[in-house]
């Protein structure tokens, strides 16, 4: 773990300011914090875990990439790399044995022309760059095959007025026009520019610039599914305050034209203010970063026609010290279009990082193989991995028993027991009520009416009955999905008696789903 830490110390050194770190509101002080300065060592070789049938191999490790932010095909069928600090890698896989091997840097912004260059997209043979408030063409005018003339098409976009939201990743629509997503120019205040917080949408040569959808936080990549439909992932805000007390889930979105996503007043399924919710919520501050849409049949059905999504990991102090942990995976949402033509869908982890290696995934995206190729940040490591159908490994999963155990059949004045309490609380502890509203609605805690449903599914091996007792005796054993580890009320232990807890489990037990 320390030589690995060592060496983002010494890329960070080496690089002013903290550039893509802030996906979630990152403190660079935090991560110097934690590092720790030893010699540094090769890359480890995997360091990941992958679903079963699917294998990985390093793609490429190009020398001189340090701070990767977009790998993205060309129309020449070769992989293009882009840094933070702006160099630029073609990388072809010439005698087409699934390895990268051979690389050229068609651009190297010695003069620091690039500044924060994170998005990278291609329109009719033309490289288009996205870096600090400004999108550009770059192009090769003398034939030397390297890029050398920087046109900028857009400048002066809302940029690095709050650590490391800029304009972001960049994609073409179906509809031939550019768009770029726009991070806010604060962690969580009301926007005061009219492109920040933002997707924008121009036309190849930056005329007719317009917000095309308005109330994203950090919206960090764009991708477009084959029938045109775009999507995003957001960040959530990290400074917590009297606005924002507590840590609001990541979002999975679907843009469409001339819609609010709520930012900074509603965050996730939580909407006060008649704004869209999102597709999906992810953990609180995963560092949402890459995504792309799977449409290839090489992967089977349950890992494509969805959204992968490369998060970054934790790296906000308010996350860090809570021990949140969350991110370094790529996750994916398989989609559904629903009849009112919206999409739904929940995600899963796909690929899981090591996390005592320091690896986090930046950007995904899919090749004509059919392969999803990950971008890799502390060691700018490119993976390909692919399915294969074979199951391999000498250590079978574990197989898990979900509990059957019926839910009993619990006494009424047990029940109105557990009611009252659940409103009225004990001397020395709050009621339930405070977070989950009236009935178990949704407040600061997750709804607890229809937990009767999926209570077996949340610990396997535990039954309802001993999920809800543990979920009041030691709440940080499981987090539900979106909400914050360490924000229930922990000494209810001491608070409540026996009888008292089992009434509690009665009452939350026969809430139904809504
Ligand atoms: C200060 C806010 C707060 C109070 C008070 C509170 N909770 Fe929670 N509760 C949460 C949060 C936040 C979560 C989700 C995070 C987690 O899983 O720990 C949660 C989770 C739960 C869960 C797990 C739900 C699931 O979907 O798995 C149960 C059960 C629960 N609370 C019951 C209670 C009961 C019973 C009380 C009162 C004795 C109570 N809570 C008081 C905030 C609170």
């Amino acid at each position: 773990m320390k030589s690995r830490w060592g060496i983002i110390f010494m890329l960070l050194g080496a690089v002013a300011g903290l550039v893509i770190l802030g996906l979630a509101g990152i403190g660079a002080v935090s991560l110097l914090r934690r590092a720790n300065v030893t010699a540094p060592q090769a890359a480890p070789r995997l360091g990941i875990v992958l679903p079963p049938g699917f294998a990985a191999d390093v793609y490429a490790e190009p020398d001189g990439a340090e701070l990767p932010s977009v790998v993205t095909f060309g129309p020449d069928g070769a992989l293009y790399l882009l840094t933070v600090p702006g160099k630029i890698f073609r990388i072809e896989d010439k005698d087409s044995n699934q390895t990268g091997e051979a690389v050229t840097l068609l651009y190297d912004n010695a003069d620091g022309t690039l500044v924060q260059a994170v998005g990278l997209a291609f329109y009719e043979d033309k490289i288009y760059i996205s870096d600090s408030g400004r999108i550009s063409t770059l192009e090769d005018s003398d034939g030397d095959g390297k890029l050398d003339k920087l046109t900028p098409i857009v400048e002066g976009l809302p940029s690095l007025q709050f650590p490391d939201h800029s304009n972001n990743g960049i994609v073409f629509g179906p509809d031939g026009k550019l768009y770029v997503g726009v991070g806010a120019t604060s962690d969580h205040s009301p926007p005061k520019d009219p492109l920040e917080a933002s997707v924008l949408r121009m036309n190849p040569d930056g005329s007719e610039l317009e917000v095309f959808a308005t109330g994203f936080r950090n919206p960090y990549d764009l991708a477009f599914s084959p029938d045109g439909a775009l999507f995003t992932a957001d960040n959530n805000p990290s400074e917590m305050d009297a606005t924002m007390r507590y840590l609001p889930p990541e979002e999975l979105i679907f843009v469409q034209q001339g819609k609010d996503y709520g930012f900074p007043r509603s965050y996730g399924n939580a909407v006060v203010d008649g704004s869209t919710p999102p597709i999906t919520e992810f953990f609180a501050s995963v560092g949402s970063s890459g995504v792309t849409y799977y449409a290839s049949d090489a992967f089977p059905p349950e890992w494509r026609n969805g959204v992968y999504v490369a998060q970054w990991g934790t790296g906000a102090n308010v996350a860090l010290d809570r021990g949140l942990t969350n991110g370094q995976s790529v996750v994916f949402t398989p989609l559904e279009r629903t009849e009112d033509g919206n999409y739904r869908g929940d995600w899963k982890p796909f690929v899981v990082f090591d996390t005592d290696e320091g690896l986090r995934p930046v950007d995904v995206t899919v090749g004509a193989d059919g392969a999803l190729y990950m971008l890799e940040f502390t060691f700018s490591t490119i993976y390909r991995v692919h399915y294969t159908g074979e199951v391999t490994g000498s250590t079978p999963t574990p197989v898990v028993q979900i509990n059957t155990e019926p839910i009993p059949e619990f006494a009424q004045t047990v029940i109105d027991q557990g009611a009252a309490l659940f409103q009225q609380g004990v001397e020395g502890a709050p009621p339930c009520m405070t977070c989950h509203l009236d009935g178990g609605r949704i407040g600061l805690g997750p709804t607890l009416a229809g937990l009767r449903d999926v209570a077996t599914a949340r610990i396997p091996g535990l039954s309802a009955v001993e999920y809800v007792r543990q979920s009041i005796l030691n709440p940080n054993a499981y987090i539900v999905p979106g909400f914050n580890a360490g924000y229930m009320f922990q000494s209810y232990s001491q608070s409540l008696s026996a009888e008292q807890i089992d009434s509690l489990i009665a009452y939350i037990l026969t809430l139904e789903a809504e």
